[in-house]
């Protein structure tokens, strides 16, 4: 690995734990404005110094984050379709010549295996990944899950180990029973989606679970920016992965800062 992509990689993933909180709001690019990021500038402001790397698309990077910002980018470059189309056909939506111009520290795209329409995203990642090996820009593959699809190892573990076979840098996958036999097969670092929004605890407990199966930390974002507090979920998601907290330390973190929080606007 060069000294760029190794360096881009490490702005992502910490040196200091060898783990990662990334924030994901990328969710508009097919499904609009979606539950808790109509507005998406007033949800990523308070949670941007949070997050080692927040994922989005270049229409939102663009308009709703400043340029001072500092917190690395993961920019989504795959698209083109929407929740009322057919998700698998995807394809890249922004040249490498404008993710550097964006100065962005990974770019992401979706694959769909077992869709009708594998082929076509995998070669997609196949392609970005030569083109990103080019100028030192690491990929994040997305291993997207249709409807009628399994979540399980079996499955996970086949599209998280084909993405890292095409060369993606990292991955990100679901957590799911057996979700070390995932990590072990897979020879790149793994980062989890949250997923639908379920309660805090629970959220915490999957973020505690990955992590201790060797996830090298989340890509979370309904499950933080849908939280009744966002800011004290995303601290709490934080001591787990970075200073390795139970869930009951880190559940009594978000109930202390969300408590906090309401007796300030009391
Ligand atoms: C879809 C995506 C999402 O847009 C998003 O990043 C998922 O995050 P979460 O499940 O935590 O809301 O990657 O494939």
């Amino acid at each position: 690995m060069d000294w760029g992509m190794k360096n881009r990689l490490s702005r992502i993933i910490k040196p200091r734990t060898g783990r990662t909180v990334m924030l994901a709001v990328d969710h508009g690019y097919f499904l609009g404005p979606t539950t808790g990021l109509e507005e998406p500038a007033k949800t990523i402001k308070p949670l941007i110094e949070y997050a080692d790397s927040i994922m989005l698309t270049r229409g939102v990077l663009r308009r709703c984050v400043l340029p001072e910002n500092d917190t690395p980018v993961v920019l989504r470059v795959s698209g083109g379709t929407s929740i009322l189309g057919n998700l698998a056909d995807e394809g890249t939506t922004v040249s490498m010549k404008d993710a550097l111009r964006l100065n962005v520290s990974a770019v992401a795209l979706s694959i769909f295996v077992g869709s009708e329409l594998e082929r076509q995203t995998l070669l997609g990642l196949a392609g970005l990944v030569d083109e990103a090996e080019e100028y030192g820009v690491p990929v994040l593959a997305v291993t997207a899950v249709g409807k009628d699809m399994n979540r399980d190892a079996r499955y996970l573990g086949l599209a998280s180990r084909i993405a890292a076979e095409l060369g993606a840098h990292f991955v990100k996958t679901y957590y799911c029973e057996d979700f070390h036999r995932v990590v072990r097969a897979c020879p790149v670092p793994i980062v989890i989606a949250g997923g639908k929004k379920i309660p805090e605890r629970d959220a915490l407990e999957l973020t505690y679970r990955a992590v201790n199966e060797g996830a090298v930390g989340v890509d979370m974002g309904r499950n933080i920016f849908q939280s009744e507090n966002p800011v004290a979920m995303i601290r709490a998601v934080r001591e787990i992965v970075h200073n390795n907290a139970t869930v009951d330390q880190a559940y009594e973190l978000y109930r202390t800062l969300s408590e906090e929080a309401k007796q300030k606007t009391a």
